[in-house]
């Protein structure tokens, strides 16, 4: 084969599993997904690993996002949306009547490509989903918000200015912030959708570090268009094509051994 563009010491991740040894965080078994006549996702059989990252891959259209938005059900937001089936949390079937979409979205945490702090201060930002979880005791919050600081990377950045507004951080900061505010919650699914593709490139370095830190507590599933970031914080990759799910393995087996000619196509840059 062509050799891809992706040099191997990228691949800081070398799983010495394969998938069936891993426990599995989220299964999609003939997962299908039509918008209105458009069908977007066909036949989807995945199993992402809990506590690993994976990358969802393939050209621009092919249903990354569209997929990843089932796995907290964000798609619920959109009309004339049309599912078959099933896409499971732990072995339970996410889309049936009696789940709790809130409390869905609380262990599976969503951050999107474009940092969306609300019009507050840091520390509401991040208090946000505690308080809507109930949480009062001062000291708790506080602590909360601390901790998801910390884990974020951002308290050494802004951990003097917590009353300062979310707005006066930079967007590699905001992104942060973001991502502070998911993970307050304690999700154990982080679902991040392009996340650094509207930062600068340090931003998107102290991302990709951060993304490698969280995934020891969370499982992380993240989109990108990027194949080399791919290669760097992910564990397992998919690739997608026009809907359909191609191939799924090891990051680095995927990247340097791909056993399709069409991921061999598009991770040696024949199509895009
Ligand atoms: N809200 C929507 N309504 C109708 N079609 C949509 C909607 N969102 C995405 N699509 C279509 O579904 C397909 C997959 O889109 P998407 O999941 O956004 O792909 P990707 O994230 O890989 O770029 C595309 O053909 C897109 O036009
Ligand atoms: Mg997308």
């Amino acid at each position: 084969m062509a050799t891809p563009n992706i040099s191997s010491d990228l691949f800081q991740n070398q799983p010495s599993r394969s998938i069936d040894q891993e426990d599995i965080c989220i299964t999609c078994e003939d997962f299908s997904l039509s918008y209105g006549t458009k069908q977007a996702l066909f036949d989807i059989n995945l199993k992402i690993p809990t506590n690993r990252a994976t990358a969802f891959i393939g050209p621009s259209g092919c249903g990354k996002s569209t997929l990843l938005r089932c796995m907290n059900r964000m798609n619920d937001l959109i009309d004339g949306i049309n599912i078959s089936g099933q896409m499971k949390l732990h072995g339970q079937d996410i889309n049936t009547r009696d789940v709790n979409v809130t409390e869905l979205r609380q262990q599976v945490g969503m951050v999107f490509q474009k940092p969306n702090p609300f019009p507050k201060t840091i520390f509401e930002n991040v208090a946000y989903g505690l308080r809507l979880q109930g949480i009062t005791n001062r000291t708790e919050i506080e602590d909360r918000v601390e901790w998801s600081l910390v884990n974020s990377a951002l308290w050494g950045e802004v951990g003097d200015r917590l009353q300062d507004n979310a707005f006066s951080l930079s967007g590699g900061q905001q992104q942060r912030l973001v991502i502070a505010r998911a993970i307050a919650v304690r999700p154990q699914v982080l679902l991040l959708d392009e996340p650094a593709s509207a930062l600068d490139p340090i931003s998107t370095l102290k991302i990709e570090e951060l993304i490698a830190e969280l995934k020891s507590q969370y499982t992380v599933v993240i989109v990108t268009h990027n194949m080399q970031q791919a290669a760097r914080v992910s564990d397992y990759t998919a690739f997608l094509y026009l809907g359909k799910l191609i191939e799924f393995g090891p990051t680095n087996v995927l990247f340097t051994a791909p056993g399709e000619r069409q991921t061999e196509d598009y991770i040696t840059g024949r199509y895009g």
